[in-house]
């Protein structure tokens, strides 16, 4: 398969590790590289070998280009993503997709009206661990969904939000309008992808607070999520960037036949289905997963899907789903209301 060619936007702190996996992934080749911040994108071209790009709009208009990969604030990934679609180039965009659902709407519209694939960057799907849990789920490990918990802490300190620890300072995470919101936005959205991925169910409502108790910002660091899957079971997210000690993450999806528990450690089952080869009505452990370069792997399949013309893995439905829960949650706390989870505009951007 020829290389996707890819133009690097944004060679800040996660385009670091964007760039070079892409790159390295044997499916794409960076043919350029542009940030505002000058400085960062000519020294990453150099290391890539790639040219430098003074203006988003000359990487744009270059022809070597197909596909740009946009690692820039949230606020900008509607603009740059109907501008690079309008230039007929494809798009990966990292995640959120948006800051809000009438961005995505545009988003979704523009690259349809230009025939350009869309893909968002929920990565975290390829990882051996979620790939299991999905596979084990779809043998009926856990019979019918019936409940899912995440909880999700960490601790962020003031150099987070004043973006000390990016090679590209700026505090754009703390705010309101550049960001969208604080740690379910920013952190939170890949576990309710893989969730959604692993159980193929999909959140129709919610209730939510949220808080900023602990940090210099305007966005939330600490929330609460309770939301009914679309078969009538029930989800519910705590999660802060207020907590301190050691991190604590851990998903448990449970059902009519079984429970099953992601974490650091891997993948706990139990189910009374014999599944897998296992014995039934004892818990296994799966903690040896491979390596893998998940980033690779997500650029890999958006290449394999342009040169097939096929709809990508990880397209813009995916990244409306998960935004349109995320909107629904924040929505659900300034109203003080219960929220309906918006369902993707299928009449507006058929295909995509
Ligand atoms: N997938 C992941 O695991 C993961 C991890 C971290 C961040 N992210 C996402 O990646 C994106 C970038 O985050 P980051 O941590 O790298 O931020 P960052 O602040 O370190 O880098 C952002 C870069 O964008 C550049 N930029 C700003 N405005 C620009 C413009 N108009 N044109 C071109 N470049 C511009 C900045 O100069 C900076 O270099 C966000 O969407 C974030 O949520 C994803």
């Amino acid at each position: 398969m020829e290389a996707l060619r890819i133009g690097i936007v944004g060679a800040g702190a996660i385009a670091q590790r964007n760039a070079k996996e892409a790159a390295a992934s044997g499916s794409a080749k960076i043919v350029g590289v542009f940030d505002l911040n000058h400085k960062v994108a000519r020294d990453m071209a150099k290391a890539l070998s790639a040219p430098f790009f003074p203006s988003y709009e000359s990487l744009l208009v270059n022809s070597d280009v197909e596909a740009v990969l946009l690692s820039v604030p949230h606020h900008l990934h509607k603009s740059m993503t109907v501008q690079a679609a309008s230039c007929g180039k494809h798009v990966l965009v990292e995640k959120p997709m948006a800051n809000t659902l009438d961005e995505a709407r545009e988003m979704l519209a523009c690259c349809e009206k230009n025939g350009v694939q869309l893909t968002v960057n929920y990565s975290f799907r390829y990882l051996p661990k979620i790939q299991k849990a999905k596979q084990l789920i779809a043998e009926g490990a856990l019979g019918d969904i019936t409940g899912v918990q995440i909880i999700a802490h960490q601790f962020k300190d003031r150099g987070y939000w004043s973006g000390a620890r990016s090679n590209s300072p700026d505090d754009w995470r703390a705010s309101k309008e550049k960001c969208g919101g604080g740690f379910l936005i920013m952190n939170v959205c890949h576990v309710i992808d893989y969730i959604y991925f692993v159980t193929g169910l999909k959140c129709n409502r919610v209730y939510s607070e949220y808080a900023t108790l602990g940090s210099p910002a305007e966005v939330e660091d600490i929330i609460g999520v309770t939301s009914r899957l679309d078969n009538g079971g029930i989800v519910s997210i705590s999660a802060s960037s207020i907590m301190r000690g050691t991190d604590q993450s851990e998903e448990r999806i449970w059902g009519t036949k079984g429970t099953m528990i992601l974490n650091g450690e891997g993948l706990s089952l139990y189910s009374t289905r014999p599944i897998d080869g296992k014995r039934p009505g004892k818990m296994t452990r799966y903690a040896k997963f491979p390596n893998v370069s998940w980033t690779a792997e997500w650029v890999k399949a958006f290449a394999a899907a342009v040169r097939n013309r096929t709809r990508p893995d990880i397209s813009g439905r995916e990244g409306w789903d998960n935004l349109a829960l995320i909107s629904a949650a924040y929505h659900s706390m300034e109203k003080g209301v219960p929220m309906e989870v918006a369902p993707f505009p299928h009449d507006e951007t058929p295909g995509a």
